[in-house]
């Protein structure tokens, strides 16, 4: 890989022990992957964050780099495995509330701004078109190449800690022009609304995409989406499809700038869309736990629910997970105290998936597929995916 004179210095280690161990990683990646340059980057999205997925051997790592190692772009986290205020309240064990503070700790070290959101995008880290960025969370590099149609590869938590240190990412896969062209044309003749049914949506497409290994789908047919209901496809088409790129006429920004695939095509109707519904219900679900915020909920979504739930009182565990910025509007706006007055409760910095409430419940109802699908796989929960609206009155009933 050619390298400019400070990239080189870094590699020798002119920057220190953090930076030379970040390029190494970066120069790996880029050799592996043909890279011929680095690019900088603006910002960057760190995954792995819960100490459950990272334990002692992660944390040693993360300790290792933060002993002279500085974030050179801004750098957010992903969710981490509680709520770090309301740890307690969400019945989390002490042992990893004090594990889950080291973690966070090494970051914040590393000057690394320790808002842990999967939607970094609602709370500042938000690059504009074109830029180049290198993050991790699947849901948000989606969001982020489509909705945004900012440049990164879906990077893994020592890749995107490497870049934050050192400023620079490979310039290879979505990073380069040619590599985000629709692979594979979906024609939506049904109508969709609401942040389930886009899960939904991308729950079929993912599904499909699977099935012709292609991973940019080129969508037509949706007349318009919220910022809410593209979030929540995204989680779902890279959930299901393991995609990081999508095209949607209309809609995304470079949709217009490639041209429509026209080697495949795939027509999607009610009845594909009302199967895709039907495979996120369990029929025997006994529900003992609502969540809403998958990805992390936006204010709008909040102020839903705080309208929802006036007067109201939750008999089950009710979650809203969010960032913690969006927590504190959510506080000045009065939504806080309707929704914790009804007995429902805020997780910030985490969510439903990544806290190690394994076994905990029976049954979750929510409004994401991504959700669902990591609920059954992960956490052995019965699942089932209903409208806002609907998981509140999951929770009131
Ligand atoms: Fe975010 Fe957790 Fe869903 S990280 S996308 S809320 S599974």
């Amino acid at each position: 890989m050619k390298l400019t004179s400070k990239e080189q210095d870094m590699l020798d280690g002119k920057y220190g022990k953090a930076t030379q161990k970040s390029m190494e990683i970066l120069a790996t990646l880029g050799d592996i992957y043909e890279a011929e340059e680095m690019i900088e980057i603006k910002s960057v999205q760190i995954s792995g964050v819960s100490y459950a997925n990272l334990d002692e051997a992660g944390l040693d790592f993360l300790n290792e780099m933060a002993i002279d190692g500085k974030a050179r772009v801004l750098t957010t986290l992903n969710p981490a495995g509680m709520d770090r205020d309301n740890w307690q309240a969400l019945g989390i064990d002490e042992n990893f509330a004090m594990n889950q503070n080291r973690v966070i700790d090494a970051f914040a070290k590393m000057g690394v701004i320790t808002t842990c959101t999967c939607t970094p995008y609602l709370i500042g880290n938000l690059p504009h078109y074109g830029q180049h960025v290198a993050w991790a969370e699947s849901s948000a590099v989606c969001f982020c190449n489509s909705v945004i149609g900012a440049y990164t590869n879906r990077e893994g938590g020592p890749s995107a800690l490497a870049s934050s240190l050192t400023g620079r990412t490979p310039k290879y896969g979505y990073h380069l022009e040619e590599n985000r062209h629709g692979e594979i044309l979906f024609e939506i003749k049904t109508p969709i609304k609401g942040t389930n049914m886009f899960g939904v949506l991308g729950k079929v497409i993912g599904d499909k995409l699977g099935e012709y290994k292609k991973k940019i789908p080129y969508i037509t047919g949706i007349s318009k989406a919220t910022v809410e209901e593209l979030k929540s496809f995204c989680a779902s088409v890279a959930t299901y499809g393991g995609t990081a790129l999508f095209h949607m006429e209309n809609i995304t920004p470079e949709a217009s700038k490639y041209p429509i695939p026209t080697e495949k095509k795939i027509e999607i109707n009610t009845k594909d869309i009302e199967r895709g519904l039907t495979e996120l219900i369990d029929e025997d679900i006994e529900v003992d736990f609502v969540s809403i915020g998958c990805p992390h909920a936006s204010i709008e979504e909040i102020s839903q629910v705080a309208k929802l739930l006036e007067g109201k009182k939750v008999t089950k565990e009710f979650w809203i997970t969010t960032g913690r910025p969006t927590k504190k509007i959510a506080d000045e706006a009065g939504y806080t105290k309707i929704i914790e007055e009804a007995g429902a409760k805020f997780a910030a910095d985490t969510c439903c998936v990544v806290a190690p409430i394994k076994g905990r419940f029976k049954g979750i109802v929510v409004d994401s597929a991504k959700a669902c699908y990591y609920g059954r796989a992960k956490n052995k929960f019965k699942v089932k995916i209903a409208t806002i609206e609907d998981c509140v009155n999951e929770a009131i009933k």
